[in-house]
């Protein structure tokens, strides 16, 4: 699974770039606010920082508009992939937009059959919202195994990339469920990697190697 960070802080990612294990970034017109930069400067240094797939995310409300707007973030770099709306008039500006070559994330997607629809616009990524989905009381991860199940059906190309993530069981089950990435906060990126046991079990070895006085390097 492709491991994405959701954010919007450049600096943050490219500290956690650093680790090679992410594969690419979605930010939307909230994290860009709490970022608080300018969002074509944030962009370009992201883009610098993540080789894969950086979404940017269109603000418009018709498609013409969107279309425009698109356009003008595919400028910044060749990895953004231009994230719209899952609207009437965001699924018409995705098709449009994959047609002329420029890849799409429809994002803000609740419902399978929204997720049939942003695959017959020809969608690269479709963003399903799991945590919001639980905070409503509903099963977030239920949606993500229903649109895995149609994309297959059909042989859909695009990629599932489940998004408001909150937690490390979150990611787990996505990667159960077939996601074909997920976008992940940082904190629970960071958190991926810690377990209690590791820490102990490491804190055992280092203390048993010393004592043996020996030297690797
Ligand atoms: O970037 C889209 C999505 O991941 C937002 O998550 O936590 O605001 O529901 P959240």
């Amino acid at each position: 699974m492709q491991i994405f960070i959701d954010s919007a802080d450049a600096a943050e990612l490219k500290a956690l770039a650093e680790t090679g294990l992410v594969d690419g970034v979605t930010t939307n017109p909230s994290l860009v606010a709490k970022a608080g930069r300018d969002f074509f400067e944030t962009l370009r240094e992201i883009c610098a920082a993540v080789p894969g797939p950086i979404s940017a995310e269109v603000v418009a409300q018709d498609a013409k508009t969107m279309i425009a707007e698109g356009l003008k973030l595919r400028t910044v770099a060749e990895n953004i992939v231009v994230k719209v709306p899952l609207t009437r008039e965001g699924l018409i500006a995705c098709k449009t937009l994959e047609d002329d070559g420029h890849p799409c994330n429809v994002t803000l997607c609740f419902s399978a059959v929204q997720a049939l629809l942003a695959a017959k616009a020809g969608a690269t990524f479709i963003s399903p919202f799991l945590g919001r989905l639980d905070d409503g009381g509903q099963d977030g991860m239920e949606l993500i195994r229903e649109i895995r199940a149609i994309y297959d059906n059909y042989a859909y190309p695009t990629q599932i990339l489940a998004a408001s993530i909150r937690t490390g069981a979150h990611v787990r089950d996505a990667a159960i469920a077939g996601a074909d990435c997920a976008t992940i906060p940082p904190a629970v990126f960071k958190a991926l990697y810690k377990h209690h046991l590791t820490d102990s079990g490491l804190e055992a070895f280092m203390k048993d190697w010393k004592a043996t006085g020996q030297k690797i390097l």
